[in-house]
């Protein structure tokens, strides 16, 4: 079966005491994954030892950096490398989420320096992309996400585009409370399938997860995970409390 994926973004909140207190009582919890199943936890930089500490022996637990600079090294203050990631052990790295689209005008062409030097250090991408209300308002947004898989991932060698984790995020559904309806996330899901099928063939695109994120929530977790092309979700707000997170992961198909 195909990798089921409940990821979390806490994207720039908690403490590292809080951070780690979130990960003991999620881990607690004792949620046996199976062998498709991961959990992921994509958190700010200087919680990423830590993270990886915590669940260095929970299987299929991992953590993963929000972001990485599209530079290999150099003079770039302030910014992280992939191969510093690489160096602590992170396995995985979210790319091109919409807010570093929106605030640090990170372009699909930027983005694509981001995942060929991901894959030169073994990091799995976990590519983000999804249109904004405008788009979904005129009805393009198939051709909209296209679009961004096409200039940052075609470039790809099969080998590699296997590899990678795809998340669906509308804009519009990102911190709102306002979900894609199950009903929209197949529908787009599988279209961005098709996209990739027709790039690499439909055996491969069949092996790509693809997470929905937009107001993933532990109520509606199991019903959009339902869907037969969501293979799991990539979550904010939600992932930032316990007990919501622990329903999310066992909602996972
Ligand atoms: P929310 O779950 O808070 O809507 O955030 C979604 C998101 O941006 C995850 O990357």
């Amino acid at each position: 079966m195909r990798k089921q994926i409940a990821a979390a973004n806490w994207k720039m909140n908690l403490t590292y005491q809080q951070g780690e207190k979130l990960l003991d009582d999620i881990l607690d919890a004792k949620i046996g994954l199976a062998a498709h199943q991961h959990a992921i936890f994509a958190v700010p930089f200087p919680y990423l030892l830590m993270t990886r500490s915590e669940v260095e022996d929970a299987k299929n637990y991992h953590a993963a950096a929000q972001n990485c600079h599209h530079k290999k090294s150099g003079a770039y203050t302030g910014e992280v490398s992939v191969e510093m990631l690489h160096s602590i052990g992170v396995n995985y790295c979210v790319i091109g989420h919409s807010e570093r689209r929106e605030y640090s005008a990170e372009t699909n062409a930027m983005l694509a320096e981001k995942v060929n030097l991901c894959y030169d250090s073994h990091i799995v991408p976990i590519f983000c992309c999804g249109e904004p209300l405008a788009i979904r308002e005129a009805g393009t947004q198939n051709d909209f996400v296209a679009a961004q898989l096409k200039e940052s991932l075609f470039h790809l060698p099969t080998d590699k585009i296997k590899e990678i984790i795809i998340a669906y995020e509308p804009i519009w559904a990102i911190g709102t409370g306002k979900t894609a309806s199950t009903g929209q996330a197949q529908e787009i899901h599988q279209f961005l399938r098709s996209v990739i099928a027709a790039q690499y063939g439909e055996e491969n695109a069949n092996e790509i997860p693809i997470l929905y994120g937009g107001s993933v929530k532990a109520n509606n977790a199991k019903e959009l995970f339902s869907c037969p092309d969501v293979d799991g979700g990539l979550v904010g707000g939600a992932s930032l409390v316990a007990a919501d997170f622990i329903e999310i992961i066992k909602s996972l198909k």
